[in-house]
């Protein structure tokens, strides 16, 4: 089942404490978004990536993509000031298609069986996320005092990708811009609409790249794929 993919990647280094783009960050070498890249170039029903990019980025970004061989890249939108706004800017700059899957460019470790049954599982029932179960006990507080402890056997960790037919996405993402709902993640915007969003079990591995540590264990993935 073919899909086209919206890479918002247009934020900032700050929790990375990082002065530029994180993305641009190497491990071994590497930009951490042409990992990313990599992932969809390889995947034979990637029919074609977009990028959220910010304006004075972009030049930098188009000689990566183009120097590391990123050949279905098809186009680029100009990033917002939230990761919601990037992403809609790509979503209405895409040509219609059946799935789209939005992915985080800083989630370089994505396993490819995980997109493939997003992909089924959007298509059938129009909206999929991966996620993984939560680890550790979770309570909530206030003012430093417990007031519960949570149930985790119904807690997941949302990460991306998250695929979605391409109109309900659409759709739920001008419905949230003109009621200047913002959401954490794209699933958000489809369940307002009242749409069921269906789970996908993705693994540990596809962590986000946010704060300095994550490079560290980015840069241990790396090794232990290659052994
Ligand atoms: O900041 P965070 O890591 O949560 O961002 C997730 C993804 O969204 C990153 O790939 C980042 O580049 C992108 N983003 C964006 N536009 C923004 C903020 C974040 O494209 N305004």
């Amino acid at each position: 089942m073919n899909y086209t993919v919206v890479l918002p990647a247009a934020g900032s280094g700050k929790r990375m404490k990082a002065n530029k783009n994180k993305l641009l960050l190497e491990l071994f070498n590497k930009p951490i978004f042409l990992y990313t890249l990599e992932v969809f170039q390889q995947d034979p029903n990637c029919e074609s990536i977009w990028l959220a990019v910010k304006k004075d980025e972009r030049e930098l970004i188009e000689t990566c993509v183009n120097q590391y061989g990123i050949t279905k890249v098809h186009g680029y939108a100009e990033g917002g000031m939230e990761r919601q706004d990037s992403v809609r800017a790509c979503l209405e700059a895409i040509p219609p298609c059946g799935v789209v899957l939005v992915h985080d460019a800083a989630r370089p470790f994505i396993d490819p069986s995980v997109i493939s049954e997003l992909v089924g599982t959007a298509q059938a029932s129009g909206a999929a996320i991966a996620a993984v179960p939560v680890k550790d006990t979770i309570k909530k507080a206030r003012d430093g005092i417990i007031t519960e402890t949570v149930n985790r056997e119904q807690l997941w960790m949302i990460q991306t990708p998250q695929a979605f037919r391409y109109e309900l996405i659409l759709a739920a993402a001008q419905a949230a811009a003109k009621d200047g709902f913002l959401g954490t993640d794209e699933a958000m915007l489809v369940e307002r609409l009242g749409h069921p969003v269906e789970i996908v079990e993705s693994t540990y591995e596809n962590v986000k790249m946010t704060t300095p540590e994550d490079l560290i264990y980015g840069k241990a993935i790396l090794e232990n794929r290659k052994q």
